[in-house]
C-alpha cells in the first residue's frame, strides 16, 4: 500500500534549511493499522502530506496504493483518505449538507450519499448538530466533522492526523471504536499519528517511532516495550536495613537489571520482569527477607519513547529537527 525510500523534505525558513523529514523509508502492507508516533516537530504531519501528494518531496519517492506520489498524484488522491490535523469544514453549510456535498465530489449517488452521511453522523455522535451551520460547531464537533469528512468514500486507505486531538474521553473512544470497526468491516489500511500513547497502544498493532525527522523505531508496542524498557518491580520491606541489603546484595535471577534503593523500597526494572516475581519472592523468603508488598508497573510507549531518546514524549517543544545554515531550497 504505501513504500518510500529515502523520504525527505526541506523547508527554508529565514534563509535557513529546517529538514523536517530526513530519509524516511516506510513499508506499509494492505490491511496494516499503524501509528506514527513523536513529539512535536518529530516530521509526522510533513510526512503524511507528502504520502497524500499535498506536498512535493524534497528528494526520495513514495509510492501509495499502487501510484507514483509525485508524478501520478490524482490516482493516489482518488484512492485515499486524509484527515489532516488542522480544521477542514468550516463553511456556512449545514454539517450534513457538506457531507453529503463531499460524497458526491466522491462519485456517490445522491442517496448513497445521505445514507453515508447519516450513517456517519450517528456513529460519530453528531445527531444533535449535523443540521447546524458548521461555523457554530464547538472545536470537538469540528473535529468531529471533519472525521466524518475523510471517510465519507470509505477509502481503502486512510491517513488520520491527530484524529483525537481536541476531543474529550467519550467522543474519543466513539472514534477509536469507529476506526478498530471501520478495518474490521472493509480492511481498510490506516496509518495514523497520535501523541496519545495509549490510543497507539490500543489501536495500532505496528508504532513507527519518528524523532527529528528519521524513524528510530518500528515494532509492535510489545516488542517496543520488551527491548526498549522494563517492568518496573517496586518491593517494600519492613525495614530500611533489609532493603539496602537485598539491592546491595541481589539475587543471581535479577543480575543484570537496574536496581536502586530508596528507603524501604527496591526498585527493579527488568525485560519481562513480571514473570520473575513469584522466583524472586520465594528466594526472598528462604533469605529471611520480609517483603511486605510487591508494585509492578507495566512500561508505557512513554518509556520506550523515554529509553530511545533521553527525552519524554511530552516535553513540549521537545527539540526541533536540526536546522542548518542557508542552502537554497523550495519551501
Ligand atoms: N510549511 C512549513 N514551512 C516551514 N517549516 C515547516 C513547515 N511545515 C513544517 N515545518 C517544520 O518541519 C518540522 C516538522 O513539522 P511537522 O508538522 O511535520 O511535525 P509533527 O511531527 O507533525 O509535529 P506535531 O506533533 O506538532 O504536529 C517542524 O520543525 C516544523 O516547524
Ligand atoms: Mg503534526
Amino acid at each position: 500500500m504505501i513504500e518510500t525510500q529515502n523520504l525527505t523534505r526541506h523547508f527554508t525558513v529565514n534563509k535557513k534549511t529546517v529538514e523536517a523529514v530526513r530519509g524516511i523509508d516506510l513499508r506499509v502492507e494492505a490491511g496494516e493499522m499503524v501509528a506514527l508516533l513523536g513529539p512535536n516537530g518529530a516530521g509526522k504531519s510533513t510526512t503524511l502530506r507528502m504520502l497524500t501528494t499535498l506536498l512535493p518531496p524534497t528528494s526520495g519517492t513514495a509510492r501509495v496504493a499502487g501510484f507514483d506520489v509525485t508524478t501520478q498524484d490524482r490516482e493516489v488522491r482518488r484512492r485515499i483518505g486524509y484527515i489532516g490535523q488542522g480544521n477542514g469544514a468550516g463553511h456556512s453549510q449545514r454539517g450534513r449538507d457538506e457531507l453529503i456535498t463531499q460524497g458526491r465530489a466522491y462519485g456517490l449517488s445522491a442517496a448513497a450519499a445521505r445514507e453515508r452521511a447519516g450513517e456517519l453522523i450517528a456513529s460519530l455522535g453528531l445527531t444533535e448538530v449535523a443540521d447546524r451551520i458548521v461555523s457554530s460547531l464547538s472545536g470537538g464537533q469540528r473535529r468531529r466533522l471533519d472525521i466524518a469528512m475523510g471517510l465519507i468514500h470509505a477509502p481503502g486507505l486512510l491517513f488520520l492526523d491527530e484524529p483525537s486531538t481536541g476531543l474529550d474521553p467519550q467522543n474519543r473512544a466513539n472514534l477509536q471504536e469507529h476506526i478498530r470497526r471501520l478495518r474490521a468491516e472493509h480492511g481498510t489500511t490506516i496509518v495514523l499519528t497520535t501523541h496519545y500513547l495509549d490510543e497507539a497502544d490500543h489501536l495500532a498493532e505496528r508504532v513507527v517511532v519518528i524523532d527529528h525527522g528519521r524513524i528510530i523505531a518500528d515494532a509492535s508496542p510489545e516488542r517496543l516495550r520488551s527491548e526498549h524498557a522494563g517492568d518496573r518491580i517496586t518491593l517494600t520491606f519492613d525495614h530500611a536495613e533489609e532493603a539496602r541489603r537485598v539491592a546491595a546484595h541481589p539475587p543471581g535471577l535479577i543480575e543484570g537489571a537496574r536496581i536502586e534503593h530508596d528507603g524501604t523500597r527496591v526498585v527493579i526494572e527488568a525485560t519481562g520482569g513480571a514473570r520473575l516475581v513469584p522466583e524472586l519472592l520465594r528466594i526472598l523468603e528462604k533469605e529471611n527477607s520480609a517483603v511486605v508488598s510487591v508494585e509492578v508497573v507495566r512500561p508505557t510507549l512513554d518509556d520506550v519513547f523515554l529509553n530511545l531518546t533521553g527525552r519524554s514524549l511530552r516535553e513540549d517543544g521537545a527539540d526541533l529537527p536540526g536546522t542548518t545554515g542557508g542552502k537554497d531550497e523550495v519551501a
